[in-house]
């Protein structure tokens, strides 16, 4: 009987997770090649020809990687980076940058 409780609640908690959700703490290691030009936490290296990534939408940054390496959005920097990336390691980092502080505004944790 408390088997069976325990499997469905056991199950349940992986019906509720999403599929192939981005792991923040891989995508802070993930993220150590991006750091010297956006910097460590996302919010640059004072530079203002390196967008802020700090409290960016994790969707808008997954999007733009895929953009950056189908080459759908063009820039010679960003591709050479996008093109190492698997589709686990986008999600990865966009978690990573989503969940830090900086000066953007999202709706991050509101919706
Ligand atoms: C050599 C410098 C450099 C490195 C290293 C670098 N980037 Fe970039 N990144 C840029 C530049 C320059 C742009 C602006 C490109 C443009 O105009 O589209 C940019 C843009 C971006 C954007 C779009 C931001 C926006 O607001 O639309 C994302 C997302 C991004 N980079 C993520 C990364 C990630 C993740 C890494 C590491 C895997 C990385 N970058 C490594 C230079 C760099």
């Amino acid at each position: 009987m408390y088997k069976t409780i325990l499997g469905v609640a056991v199950a349940s908690l992986f019906l509720l997770a999403p599929a192939h959700a981005g792991d923040v703490e891989a995508g802070e290691r993930k993220s150590q090649v991006c750091q010297a030009c956006h910097g460590p936490d996302g919010n640059g290296i004072g530079d203002p020809q390196y967008p802020l990534l700090a409290g960016q939408y994790a969707d808008y940054m997954e999007k733009t990687l895929r953009d950056y390496r189908s080459g759908a959005r063009d820039n010679l920097i960003m591709a050479g980076f996008a093109a190492t990336l698997s589709d686990q390691d986008i999600r990865d980092l966009s978690a990573f940058y989503a969940a830090q502080t900086g000066p953007l505004r999202s709706m991050r944790g509101t919706r």
